[in-house]
C-alpha cells in the first residue's frame, strides 16, 4: 500500500494552534479552557458535552477528581451531556471482553451515584448505536496513516497493551473516538491532558468533513477539550492510580477496605508532613486526597497534621475519604438494589443516542451523497 500526502491537509496555521502535547498545545488548551468556562456560566445551552469511559472496572477517586466531578458540575450547570460506555473500545488493548455486561452496569451505578442524571444526561454504550459505528468509515478515509501513526496517546496505550501484536482497532482508535464526539456533534470535551492528541483527530475530522462535503455549510462543529485543573492522584503503591494495578480505591469499596488500602499506602519516614508533589510524591498524593475531600488547600492540610507522621497523615485521609464518599456510596447501594431501573436507565439512554446518531448519519450520507 502506498500511502499519498494527508488527506485535505490544512494549512499550517490551523495546526500549530492546537498542536498535541507538547507545552504549548497544553497551555494553549488551558487558555481556551479558561475562555469556554467564562463562555459556559454565560450561555450553557451553547455548548453540548461528550465524555466517556471504557467498562473496564469499577470507577475510583482518580476518576472521580480527574473526571467525574467536573462532568456532573457542567450537567448541573445546564450543559446537555451525553456520557458514552466505550464497550466496543475495551477491545483496544485486550484480546477479549471478559465480563462486559457486569462491567457497564458498575459504571452505571457509578455514574449514578456521583450525580449523572438520566433526566439531563444521555448515559450509552457504543455497541447499541450502529450509526455512530458507521461514521467511522467515511472518518477513516479522512485521516493517514501516517497521523494514526505519530498519536502519542495510541502508541503509550500501545506500549501498555495486553496484547502481543497492534490490532486495526487499537490503530484507529482517535477516529472511532472522533465517532464517538461527532455523532450527537458534541462541541465540548473534558478530559485529561493524555487525550488531547485524540481531540485533534477529531478537530482534524471535523474541519476535512466539513471542507470536502459541506458545500460551505459545517456539518460537523470542531470540538473543543476542555481541561479541567485535574488533580493527580497516585495509586495507594505511588505509581499511577489505576483500575488495573490494584493501587486505586474504588468509589464503591467500602469504608473497612479503604481503610486498609490507605493503611498500605506507600509514604516516608520523616514525620513532618509536609506538600511537596515534586520531593514527597506518595506522601503529598495523600495530603492532595484529603485535601480534595475535605475542599482545603493540600497545603493547609499538611500543616494541620504537622508532625505526626505517616500513621496520622494515613488515619486523616481514611476519615476524610470515607466521609466525602459515604452519600455516594449509600446512593450507589441503593440503585444497585434495583437493577430493572438500572437497565431502563441504559435502555433510555441507548434509544436516545440512537436517534441522534441516526439523524447526523443521515446528514453525512445526504452530504457525501449516497444514496445506498
Ligand atoms: N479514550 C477514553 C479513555 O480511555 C474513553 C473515550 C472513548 C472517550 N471515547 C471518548 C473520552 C470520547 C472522551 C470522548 O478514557
Amino acid at each position: 500500500m502506498h500511502i499519498t500526502s494527508q488527506p485535505a491537509a490544512p494549512g499550517p496555521q490551523a495546526d500549530a494552534a492546537h498542536s498535541s502535547t507538547d507545552a504549548l498545545g497544553v497551555s494553549a488548551a488551558q487558555a481556551r479552557s479558561a475562555a469556554l468556562e467564562e463562555m459556559i456560566l454565560v450561555d450553557p445551552g451553547r455548548f453540548r458535552v461528550l465524555t466517556g469511559d471504557r467498562p473496564t472496572g469499577r470507577l475510583h477517586l482518580g476518576h472521580y477528581f480527574g473526571t467525574l466531578h467536573n462532568r456532573v458540575r457542567l450537567q448541573n450547570s445546564g450543559v446537555e451531556t451525553f456520557v458514552l460506555i466505550a464497550d466496543y473500545q475495551v477491545l483496544t488493548d485486550r484480546d477479549a471482553a471478559d465480563g462486559l455486561t457486569g462491567y457497564v452496569e458498575e459504571l452505571v451505578l457509578d455514574y449514578l451515584a456521583v450525580g449523572v442524571d438520566p433526566e439531563r444526561s444521555t448515559i450509552f454504550t457504543h455497541s447499541a448505536v450502529p450509526a455512530l459505528n458507521q461514521l467511522l468509515l467515511p472518518f477513516l478515509s479522512l485521516v493517514s496513516v501516517a497521523e494514526l501513526s505519530r498519536n502519542p496517546t495510541v502508541k503509550d496505550e500501545i506500549a501498555h497493551s495486553q496484547q502481543s501484536s497492534v490490532s486495526g482497532l487499537m490503530f484507529t482508535y482517535p477516529a472511532h473516538q472522533a465517532a464517538d464526539i461527532l455523532f450527537c456533534k458534541a462541541n465540548l470535551v473534558p478530559v485529561g491532558r493524555d487525550q488531547l492528541p485524540h481531540l485533534e483527530v477529531a478537530r482534524t475530522v471535523a474541519r476535512r468533513f466539513n471542507d470536502r462535503y459541506g458545500r460551505g455549510d459545517a456539518v460537523f462543529p470542531q470540538p473543543d477539550a476542555l481541561l479541567s485543573p485535574a488533580p493527580l492522584l497516585l495509586g495507594t503503591d505511588g505509581t499511577k492510580m489505576s483500575k488495573s494495578r490494584g493501587n486505586a480505591i474504588a468509589l464503591a469499596a467500602d469504608a473497612d477496605e479503604t481503610a486498609r488500602l490507605i493503611k498500605g499506602a506507600k509514604t516516608d519516614s520523616e514525620r513532618r508532613i509536609t506538600y511537596d508533589p515534586a520531593g514527597r510524591p506518595e506522601v503529598s498524593s495523600l495530603v492532595l486526597l484529603a485535601a480534595l475531600c475535605q475542599n482545603r488547600t493540600p497545603q493547609r492540610m499538611a500543616d494541620d497534621i504537622g508532625a505526626g507522621g505517616a500513621a496520622a497523615l494515613k488515619r486523616t485521609v481514611t476519615e476524610a475519604v470515607n466521609e466525602y464518599l459515604a452519600p455516594i456510596r449509600a446512593r450507589r447501594v441503593e440503585y444497585a438494589r434495583d437493577r430493572a431501573h438500572l437497565r431502563r436507565t441504559l435502555h433510555e439512554g441507548n434509544e436516545r443516542a440512537r436517534a441522534v446518531a441516526d439523524a447526523t448519519l443521515a446528514e453525512v450520507r445526504a452530504a457525501m451523497n449516497s444514496r445506498c
